[in-house]
């Protein structure tokens, strides 16, 4: 058995976060930019099922039986192994490395779950279908993200700008201009699941207003998506912003947000938003492809920690 290595890049949600959750429509895109590489070597003279696990952006070195089995990642390996049914793995060591940042709204959970399916299954040497690569990676979503949508792991397989609807088949979009965005982070870091519990919990107390507003989200996403395939960027950018004034009613953006998403605005960006989860991550402006690198020098001294370019091309 050769050593096999490989990727899955970062997701952006475009339109639509939490609103999605409800089954609202959604847009999100791939982000190449940053990504997780997993790469699987034998160990030679190995024992059935000695299985090391490294990862040095989360400071992990152990052999796969001593951690605990509420880890993701060794619930992940289960999971492939069961649905594989295979009653041993052969001995191997599996080093992912990550350029997404944690907690921040970029899909790093599951994108290290697609990239590890993808790994883990090519060294068995058995070649899974993407539907069952994003379902598995959804598995895992479930179990320690409460109500996840879906969209993380889809987008993040089929690695295209998709329209996401809980339940209905995924529909690629097919942008019919570039359009060029910058990513910023504000370095603030909130789980995905804190943030959808917490969005749950006011539902649950004013239903009502909730899902008026998730409504409202849904509608801007319908109109995003035909702003996207008939290429008017600018007014996309408009879409963008009002998206960012819900997801603040909704109660998911933090004054580092805001601040990032007034700096861009401020610099010449045609909209932004805060992207995923909220309450700390990235924020996404959109901006003519002369204006990207002064946007991102006027989002750092607005106090991002990182920022990054990124693109949807026809
Ligand atoms: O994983 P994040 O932080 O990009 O957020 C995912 C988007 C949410 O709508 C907030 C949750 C979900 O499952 O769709």
């Amino acid at each position: 058995m050769a050593a096999i290595s490989a990727k899955a890049p970062g997701k952006a949600i475009l339109f639509g976060e939490h609103a999605v959750v409800y089954n609202r429509p959604a847009i999100a895109i791939p982000v190449t930019q940053v990504q997780v590489k997993t790469t699987i070597t034998p160990i030679l003279k190995g024992q059935p099922d000695e299985i090391w696990l490294e990862s040095p952006e989360i400071g992990l070195k152990s052999r796969y039986q001593n951690l605990p089995s509420t880890l993701p990642l060794v619930q992940l390996i289960e999971l492939v192994k069961n649905s594989l049914q295979l009653s041993h793995l052969p001995a191997m060591r599996i080093s992912i490395h990550s350029s997404i940042p944690v907690a921040g709204g970029l899909g790093s959970g599951a994108a290290v779950s697609v990239s590890v399916i993808r790994a883990l299954s090519a060294f068995l040497g058995v070649n899974l279908e993407p539907e069952r690569i994003c379902a598995l990676s959804f598995e895992i979503e479930k179990r320690h993200h409460g109500t996840p949508s879906g969209i993380d792991n889809t987008v993040i397989t089929y690695e295209k700008p998709i329209y996401f609807q809980r339940g209905m088949p995924i529909e690629f979009i097919k942008p019919s201009q570039p359009f060029h965005m910058v990513i910023a982070d504000t370095g603030v870091k909130c789980p995905t699941s804190q943030a959808v519990a917490g969005v749950r919990q006011r539902w649950q107390a004013e239903p009502e207003r909730y899902e008026s507003l998730f409504d409202q989200v849904g509608n801007l996403t319908l109109h995003a998506r035909e702003r996207i395939e008939s290429g008017q960027v600018k007014a996309l950018g408009e879409l963008m912003t009002a998206n960012h004034t819900l997801l603040r009613r909704i109660g998911v953006s933090s004054p580092e947000l805001d601040r990032l998403v007034d700096a861009a605005l401020q610099a010449g960006a045609w909209g932004a938003k805060l992207s995923g989860g909220g309450q700390g991550g990235n924020i996404i402006a959109l901006v003519g492809h002369d204006q990207m690198h002064s946007l991102s020098e006027a989002l750092r001294q607005a106090g991002a920690v990182r920022t990054f370019q990124t693109h949807i091309t026809p």
